[in-house]
């Protein structure tokens, strides 16, 4: 790769000079070299790897079982390993006055507070304590329903310790959604907070777990961490404050050996059909996905400061405000906040304030914050400690690279667009960190161990040699892919494994350029990306239908210069429906069915949708029509083509 294209950003000269110590890879032949190594010897690769980056109480005996075709992986078998120990107690033995987390308020006013890794190790260690005395044993699931405080982290930490399996559900989930996940995971144990805050708001998270919690009559326990000192419905017996009950136990646990297989949590996403899906990851092959990609990819170093800003509901959260940061032993920023409060620079703020070497945030927000900021803004705010910049969740545009690139690392710090998934645990296709030329808007190159192909859709044929788009599939199993959906081991098959037989199927569209770099073009199934939030059409679909007038819906995801995609329902109709009443409590029916984040950004009421003569609407046509798009292609096959006129007109005067 001697002759890049054009558009190539190589790393900055003084990158590697200013590095506070010596980064992990000495270049891009390092980066080959080793990439090479754990393709054609993944065993070797993968082994030496888990035995660097990971302490195992019991060395495992063989490395890698199973195929992609059976969908039977395992890793490290035999291996005896806590994931919490390798995140906490190691870190805590050697230096136990290092942070471990930091939080950040939502108001800054409240000012920051400092967690060690050793005082990390008492409260992990209590909490663990009070599940167990609550009857939670290795395998059962606890639900976790909090917002961005470090007592989150706590949460899952705990969990891990003693066995137990987290169930992290994002705290802007509705009861209904929230109830749905805590009856699917049967969870007897509920952890949440009185109150959250986010952007100068109150979430009511204790209400919506009351709420939830009515429908699943196996909870027995809501713990509750007081975050705001809110008056709430108590249930006594059921309630328990954590304060209160941390007291009651003893500053030290000991980790509770598991198998390397045993699955560390469950973390449901949205698939293309149907209900949301618990994707199950297993705990010795998650935590060495999350090691290996935080050092090779970001280069995370023990005296780094490593400001991931994804919420801990979704997989960015795990894996990147929990896992790779404090497996790796170095401090992880806790942001409870969003990037626009009190003001939009509160980004660059925390990271002036903590002196952050990291930064790791969404296409979304920069988009939203690149409206909003100028140069001016950012003057008086010295981030000049910042190394590296991950973007993550959605394509990035060229020209929001650049921005991002400028506006947030001067030019100094790298950027590492990091294309991954929820099943896959960690990063895929990513940049190393100060290794990887770039180029903006690509992924680039496929991380360690990671064996891409591109397939023609058509044919199911990989599509060999570079200048090749088509479906994006993996070829080789990797330890930090997801093990199974929960109760479904039929569902995990059919989406990621029959699909093209011997392959991951990642439902993403993707070029490889003459560099060999990867361009991901988004999904080619019914997964919508709003704000970097998967969410299913035929989930949201499922909701509207429920509302009595509704006769029959489509959801469509558009372009949106800001959220990447939005939410259009269109929709027919009752005869007895007035079309403006019924349009507000469809977005409202979705609000409490899912959550805020999945609300139509727009109802279009029609006479009918456009269907075939069998019946099935023709999204496709749908899709055109909302994007403006005017050439519809063979419309002779619908069943009245007179619908798509009705449909252009309401779009127009929408
Ligand atoms: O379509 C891809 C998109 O997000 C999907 C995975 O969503 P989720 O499981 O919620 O995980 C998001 C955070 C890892 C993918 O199938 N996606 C994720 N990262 C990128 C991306 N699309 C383009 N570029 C990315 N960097």
């Amino acid at each position: 790769m001697t002759d890049m294209s054009a558009d190539t950003i190589s790393v900055p000269a003084q990158w590697r000079a200013q590095h506070p110590t010596t980064p992990h890879l000495t270049g891009l032949l390092d980066y080959h070299t080793l990439y090479k190594e754990s393709i054609h010897f993944p065993s070797t690769f993968w082994a030496k790897q888990a035995r660097e980056l990971l302490s195992f109480t019991q060395d495992f005996h063989t490395t890698s079982i199973g195929s992609l075709e059976n969908g039977d992986n395992a890793w490290f078998v035999g291996g005896g390993l806590n994931a919490c120990f390798n995140c906490v107690d190691r870190h805590a033995i050697q230096d136990p006055h290092r942070a471990a987390l930091i939080y950040e308020p939502d108001d800054p006013a409240d000012g920051s507070r400092i967690i060690t890794y050793g005082e990390l190790l008492r409260h992990v260690s209590r909490l663990a304590g009070v599940l167990r005395g609550r009857g939670v044993k290795k395998g059962d699931i606890v639900t976790i329903y909090m917002p961005m405080i470090p007592e989150a982290v706590m949460a899952v930490l705990a969990c891990a310790r003693i066995g137990a399996v987290h169930s992290v559900v994002f705290a802007g989930f509705s009861a209904e959604a929230l109830g749905d996940r805590i009856q699917d995971a049967n969870s007897a144990v509920v952890i949440t907070t009185d109150e959250g805050r986010r952007g100068g708001r109150t979430i009511s998270t204790k209400r919506v777990v009351d709420e939830a919690a009515r429908e699943c009559p196996q909870v027995t326990t809501v713990l509750v961490y007081k975050r705001t000192g809110a008056d709430i419905p108590w249930m006594a017996g059921r309630d328990l404050w954590w304060d209160e009950e941390m007291k009651q136990y003893p500053a030290y646990t000991p980790p509770e050996v598991m198998d390397s297989e045993d699955y560390l949590f469950l973390l449901y996403t949205s698939g293309s059909t149907g209900k949301p899906k618990g994707v199950f990851h297993s705990t010795a092959g998650y935590l060495l996905g999350a090691a290996v990609t935080g050092k090779y990819v970001f280069d995370i170093h023990p005296q780094d400061r490593f400001f991931c800003s994804g919420d801990i509901g979704w997989i960015t959260g795990h894996t990147y405000v929990v896992y790779a940061p404090l497996a790796l032993g170095c401090t992880s920023i806790i942001f409870e906040g969003t990037p626009t409060y009190p003001s939009h620079t509160r980004f660059w703020e925390i990271v002036q304030k903590h002196a952050c070497t990291h930064f790791y945030g969404a296409p979304t927000a920069f988009r939203l914050l690149k409206r909003s900021i100028a140069k001016e803004n950012l003057q008086n705010i010295d981030t000049s400690q910042l190394r590296v910049l991950g973007s993550v969740g959605e394509p990035i545009a060229p020209e929001v690279w650049k921005w991002y690139y400028d506006f947030m690392g001067n030019e100094n710090a790298v950027v590492t667009d990091t294309y991954w998934q929820t099943e896959t645990g960690s990063h895929i296709i990513a940049a190393c960190a100060g290794v990887t030329p770039m180029k903006p808007g690509s992924a680039t190159l496929p991380c360690l161990g990671i064996d891409l192909a591109i397939i023609d859709p058509v044919t199911g044929e990989e599509l060999k040699g570079n200048q090749v788009e088509g479906v994006l599939a993996i070829k080789q199993p990797w330890p930090s892919m997801a093990r199974t959906i929960r109760g479904n081991h039929d569902r995990y098959m059919d989406s990621y494994f029959n699909v093209y037989k011997g392959y991951y199927f990642t439902g993403d569209a993707a070029f490889r350029d003459q560099d060999g770099y990867y361009w991901i073009r988004g999904r080619v199934d019914d997964v919508v990306n709003v704000s970097g939030h998967r969410l299913s059409t035929s989930e949201i679909e499922g909701a509207i239908i429920e509302h009595p007038g509704v006769a029959e819906a489509a959801i469509i995801g558009v372009p949106d210069e800001l959220t990447g995609q939005a939410i259009n329902a269109i929709v027919s109709l009752k005869n007895d429906q007035t079309p403006e009443t019924t349009a507000k409590e469809l977005v409202i029916k979705v609000r409490t069915t899912i959550g805020p984040f999945a609300a139509p950004k727009k109802v279009l009421v029609v006479r009918d949708l456009p269907k075939t003569r069998s019946g099935k609407i023709v999204r496709r046509i749908l899709r055109k029509a909302l994007t403006g798009e005017n050439e519809f292609g063979d419309t002779s096959t619908l069943a009245d083509p007179s619908v798509l006129d009705e449909i252009l007109e309401a779009v127009a005067s929408s």
